[in-house]
């Protein structure tokens, strides 16, 4: 089954004890939680202490989506509260240390391309990483429009996993909803975060199920 991460980037903060009643409910496998900087991406979210409250409130394991400058500076700090704690290769961190210290620290590890970065990228870290994160819209903003061209990656992922006999979890981020969450199953992502189309949704649990069958 596919797994669901739920983004609760545009979910209402002050709302947000009921947006997590209603994500686990629905029968979320993750949470997705995206960190930005307004350096790294044109804008801000949220940071630790955010971060930390959530995790007092849900028993949903944390999927951390850092969009930050230099992430290793700050992983210490996030790998308290994150069960998934990931950061882009474009951001200017020691790729192979940061994901060794991420697992060191007892998270699984999370490598992240945006969409102008070649799957190629990965490869020489594949074995460091428990996940990839596909980016399918420029990273910074929920309610994007899905780029096809994550597709082809995430097929060519796929095939260097199974070359290198590595259990890779795969998922993509970004524009997804009922027309492209079937095509990025089908090209091997195994995790699916999905922003506002969940929580646009009349049934939250009805969608969910549905995507969790592709
Ligand atoms: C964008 C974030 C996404 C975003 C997805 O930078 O990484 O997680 O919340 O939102 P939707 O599903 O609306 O595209
Ligand atoms: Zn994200």
């Amino acid at each position: 089954m596919v797994k669901i991460s739920p983004s609760v980037l545009t979910a209402d903060f002050l709302e947000l004890s009921d947006a997590l009643r209603q994500m686990e409910a629905a029968g979320a496998d993750l949470l997705h939680l995206d960190v930005m900087d307004g350096v790294f991406v044109p804008n801000l979210s949220f940071g630790m202490p955010v971060i930390e409250s959530i995790k007092k409130h849900t028993r949903l394991p944390l999927d951390v989506h850092l969009m930050i400058d230099r992430p290793h500076r700050y992983i210490e700090d996030f790998a308290k509260a994150a069960d998934w704690l990931g950061f882009h290769l474009e951001a200017g961190s020691p790729v192979e240390e940061t994901l060794r210290r991420i697992r060191e620290l007892g998270c699984k590890s999370t490598l992240t391309i945006k969409p102008g970065t070649p799957a190629e990228a990965v490869f020489p870290y594949l074995r460091f990483c428990d996940m990839v994160l596909v980016m399918s819209v420029e990273p910074g903003f929920g309610g994007q429009k899905f780029m096809p061209s994550a597709l082809e990656k995430l097929r060519a992922l796929r095939a260097e996993c199974s070359r290198q006999s590595l259990s890779v979890e795969l998922e993509v981020d970004g524009g997804i909803n009922a027309q492209t969450a079937p095509l990025a199953a089908a090209a091997g992502a195994t995790v699916l975060v999905a922003g506002s189309f969940l929580f646009s949704a009349g049934d939250m649990g009805a969608t969910v199920r549905q995507l969790q069958q592709l």
